[in-house]
Order: C-alpha cells, then sequence, then structure tokens
C-alpha cells in the first residue's frame, strides 16, 4: 500500500507550523508548569536546571528524531510502525506498549487535569478549596474529570488538521500570553529577586547521580519521548517538512515552557516566604496562598489555573490520538467513534485514579511496587516504567535491528544536510547514530535500573521519599500524599 494514500486517509499535518504546535502542544503540559518548578525546587534549583538541559538536548532530541523518522518513515501508528519497518521482529511489543501507556497514563492525566480545572474556577470565584479534602470528594473530582475527557474526545474526533492542528494553533499561543502575564506579576512583586537568585545561581554540590536520573526522567515525560507519540506524530508529517530543525523546535518550546514556568513560580513563592521544595503540593497548595495574598491574585491565579487546564488538553489529545490512530489505520473512517470509545473506556478506567486520594479507602490504600494508591500505581507502571522500557527499546531497535541508515535516509529527506560531512568528516548523522547506539541505550539502562529502585536498595534510602525522586510523573499521585500533609498545616 502506497504510504502517500493512506497518510491522506489518516490524515496530515496541513502546514510546518502546524505540526510544531500540536507537537509542542504534546509535549508542553502539566509536566511543565507544575512538575518542573516543583521538581527543580527539590533537586536544588539552578544546578538540577542545567543538568535537565543537557538531559533534554544530548538524550531527549536523539530520541525525538527516532520516533519522528520510525514514524514517518513507516506512515503507521507504533504499532503498523514496528511492523512495516522491519515485520516479525518482536519489537512489535514495544508498538503495543505505546498504545497502552499513553491510554493508561491518559485515565489518571485526566484526573489531574480536572483538579485544574476546578481550581481555576475556585480561583475565578474566590472560593477557596482545600486540596486534601477536594482531592477526596468523588462528587468534585468525577464531574471534571468526565468533563475535561469528553473536550479531549471531541477534539480528537474532529481530526488530524481540523481538531487537532487547528485547536493546538489556538491553544499554544494563549498559553504563552497567559504565561507571560503571570511572569510579569511575580516578577514584580516585592522580594522576587531572591527566587530568581535561586533559580539562576548554580550550587553545583547539589548535583549527584540522583539528581541526574530525575532530570533524565523529567526529560522524557516533558518531551513526550518514549510513548510512541511522535511516531504517531510524525506519521502525519510530509515528507517535505525537515525532522531535524521541526525537533528542534519541539525541544526549544518545551524547554522554554518549562522554564518559564520557573519564572511564574520562584519569584512569588519566594516573595511570600514560602518553601521552594514544597514538592507536587507547590502548585495546588502552597500557589493559591501566594494567589490570595498578591494584589489581584483572583485574577492571576485564574489565568494561572487556567493556563495549566489548556496545557494539559494539548497533551491528552496526543495520548488519546495514538490509540485511535491504532484503529485509524485500519479504518479511517472509524476516527470519530474510536474517539469515542478510547475516550470512555479511559474514563471508565481512570475513576479508580479519580477515588485513590481519600474518594475510596480500597483504592487510595491499595500498594504495588512500593507505591500507595491507585493512581500512583499506574503512574509507577506506565507513566515510568512502561516509558522507560520503551525508550531503550526503540533506541536498540532504531540503532540495531531496523538500524541506522534507512532512518537517516528518512530523516535526510527534507534535512538534506544531515549526512553531509560538517565537522571534518564528521556528519551531524554519525554523531546522532551514535547516541543512539551507544549513549541511549547505556543511559536508559541506567534509569532503568533505578526505577526498580535498585540502586535504593544498596543505599539503604528511605523509600517513599527517594522513590518520588527518581521516577518522573510519579510525583502525581505523590501529590496526594505531599499536598495532605502541606495542606494540613
Ligand atoms: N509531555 C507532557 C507533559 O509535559 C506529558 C505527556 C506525555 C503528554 C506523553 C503526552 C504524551 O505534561
Amino acid at each position: 500500500m502506497s504510504i502517500s494514500a493512506s497518510s491522506e486517509d489518516r490524515g496530515q499535518w496541513g502546514s510546518k507550523l502546524g505540526f510544531i504546535m500540536a507537537a509542542a502542544g504534546s509535549a508542553v503540559g502539566l509536566g511543565n508548569i507544575w512538575r518542573f518548578p516543583y521538581v527543580t525546587g527539590e533537586n536544588g534549583g539552578a544546578a538540577f536546571v542545567l543538568v535537565y538541559l543537557a538531559c533534554v538536548f544530548l538524550i531527549g532530541v536523539p530520541l525525538l528524531y527516532v520516533e519522528l523518522a520510525l514514524g514517518r518513515a513507516s506512515g503507521r501508528n507504533p504499532v503498523g510502525a514496528f511492523q512495516k519497518t522491519k515485520p516479525g521482529t518482536p519489537f512489535v511489543i514495544t508498538g503495543i506498549l505505546c498504545l497502552m501507556a499513553c491510554f493508561f497514563v491518559l485515565t489518571y492525566y485526566g484526573v489531574i487535569a480536572g483538579w485544574t480545572i476546578s481550581f481555576a474556577w475556585s480561583q475565578a470565584t474566590q472560593n477557596a478549596l482545600v486540596f486534601e479534602d477536594y482531592i477526596a470528594n468523588p462528587a468534585s473530582v468525577l464531574p471534571v474529570f468526565a468533563g475535561f475527557i469528553a473536550l479531549t474526545i471531541w477534539i480528537v474526533s474532529a481530526g488530524v488538521e481540523k481538531g487537532i492542528e487547528k485547536w493546538s494553533k489556538i491553544l499554544m499561543p494563549l498559553l504563552f500570553v497567559l504565561m507571560l502575564v503571570i511572569i510579569g506579576r511575580s516578577l514584580t512583586l516585592e522580594g522576587a529577586s531572591k527566587g530568581i537568585s535561586y533559580y539562576l545561581n548554580p550550587d553545583f554540590s547539589k548535583i549527584d547521580g540522583k539528581v541526574v536520573l530525575m532530570a533524565l526522567g523529567q526529560a522524557f515525560f516533558s518531551l513526550s519521548v518514549g510513548w510512541g507519540l511522535m511516531i504517531t506524530y510524525g506519521s502525519y508529517m510530509p515528507k517535505s517538512q525537515n525532522i531535524v530543525t521541526n525537533g528542534l523546535w519541539v525541544a526549544s518550546a518545551d524547554t522554554l515552557v518549562a522554564i518559564l514556568a520557573g519564572f511564574m513560580v520562584f519569584p512569588a513563592v519566594f516573595a511570600f516566604g514560602m518553601d521552594p521544595g514544597a514538592g507536587p503540593g507547590l502548585t495546588f497548595v502552597t500557589l493559591p496562598k501566594v494567589f490570595a495574598q498578591m494584589p489581584a491574585g483572583a485574577l492571576f491565579g485564574t489565568i494561572f489555573f487556567c493556563l495549566l487546564s489548556v496545557a494539559a488538553v494539548t497533551s491528552s489529545i496526543s495520548m488519546l490520538e495514538v490509540p485511535v490512530s491504532y484503529f485509524v489505520d485500519d479504518k479511517p473512517s472509524a476516527r470519530r467513534k474510536s474517539a469515542i470509545i478510547v475516550g470512555i473506556a479511559a474514563f471508565l478506567i481512570g475513576i479508580p485514579s479519580a477515588l485513590a486520594n481519600g474518594g475510596s479507602e480500597f483504592f487510595s490504600n491499595m500498594e504495588l511496587m512500593g507505591k500507595k494508591g491507585f493512581l500512583d500505581i499506574m503512574d509507577q507502571v506506565f507513566g515510568t516504567l512502561c516509558l522507560i522500557v520503551i525508550s531503550l527499546a526503540l533506541s536498540i531497535y532504531v540503532g540495531w535491528v531496523w538500524k541506522t541508515e534507512p532512518a537517516v535516509a528518512e530523516i535526510e529527506e527534507g534535512c538534506p544536510w544531515f549526512a553531509k560531512p560538517l565537522m571534518g568528516s564528521v556528519s551531524p548523522a554519525c554523531v546522532w547514530a551514535f547516541f543512539i547506539k551507544f549513549i541511549c541505550p547505556i543511559v536508559i539502562s541506567l534509569v532503568l535500573i533505578n526505577a526498580l529502585g535498585l540502586f535504593d536498595k544498596k543505599e539503604e534510602t528511605p523509600p517513599a521519599k527517594d522513590k518520588s525522586n527518581t521516577e518522573q510523573p510519579a510525583a502525581k499521585q505523590k501529590s496526594a500524599e505531599d499536598n495532605s500533609s502541606s495542606s494540613s498545616q
């Protein structure tokens, strides 16, 4: 079957900007605005930011190219991409893992996204929410969760160009403007400079192995790399588009938003004498207190939480799109129906996560792999372990099984200088291939060993605290614990 014929049926990005906005929309999410500032706060500020930047550009971006090349070369969803590029290898399981990761992460990402909607409303109406009480109440959590999933379904049903691309092009600039407004407010508060120096003056003594691993995990989560998502988004990319520069745009936009999120949060947190290391509660517990004390705080609080919701929706549509693309590849007319069915399934499977912070004793107290509560466990299994396994498999597959040559040939289309020698006889393609074959598998294996807790055991560190530091999105569920403790004070 010809790729171009099927691409038209499946949908395609209408423009370079459309791709960049949609992919950046996927990458920019709760991970940047909610998670990045508190992880930075917990890991010592500026020094962590530098390590994070290295992780994004040395490991994250090469893997982003892997996914985009695999997607565009095959013109398929993650499962089809493995089947088509090298039929009959066990790596097709990786594709299935990609669908599962996106689907199951959506089930609890939507829950947290629902919280952001309620907090926006609470700021607008000046009806303060006590975080731990709020998340424990199914009657408040479930309707916003359902609403959020319905919105996601609606956008995805409208298709690649008319749904995802169109809305990303509207929502991403809006997000940027809202951020600038909050930053303006935050930087002009009295005492803001302490926060700025915390954020900008690195203390290198704070960097250790854990900080590096934490930074790498955050980079994967934030860039949406390792979920097969960029395979799907790459499959909608016309051959004329440049994977190298497009990927760099996406990574830079994602990084910029994360860095800017720090400028929203730290000056304000320091200006009001709050603790930057407050953990996941930084957004839902500390910031509302900051807004309460700030002139025109209600307005800025509302803008801030709306911004979080916008960032979350452009990410959740990408999560739903991955399983939907799987069905659309078999039957292009099935988009709407698949979006509705998969979306409703995500809602139903997400209900235990919505109840896992006090709503139901059973789901709040269940334990697996050292994690407590259903949301925590889902995040640990799908949002952390699955993601690392996929990234490892992807680099091994493209480095050693499909081989880097066809991937380089794919990237060269739309980027003719990729395989041309730039420094002596070394081309960007050579450097990239070296990273994919050697550096990425080694570094990711280390992260995996760490995520499985093997380092922890050796060091005999206290489990709960340390694990949350090593596993990126684990934070989400943890928010429940940390928040409840901080909000109750
Ligand atoms: N990158 C998103 C964030 O920063 C999360 C995400 C992961 C979105 C995977 C889509 C797919 O929040």
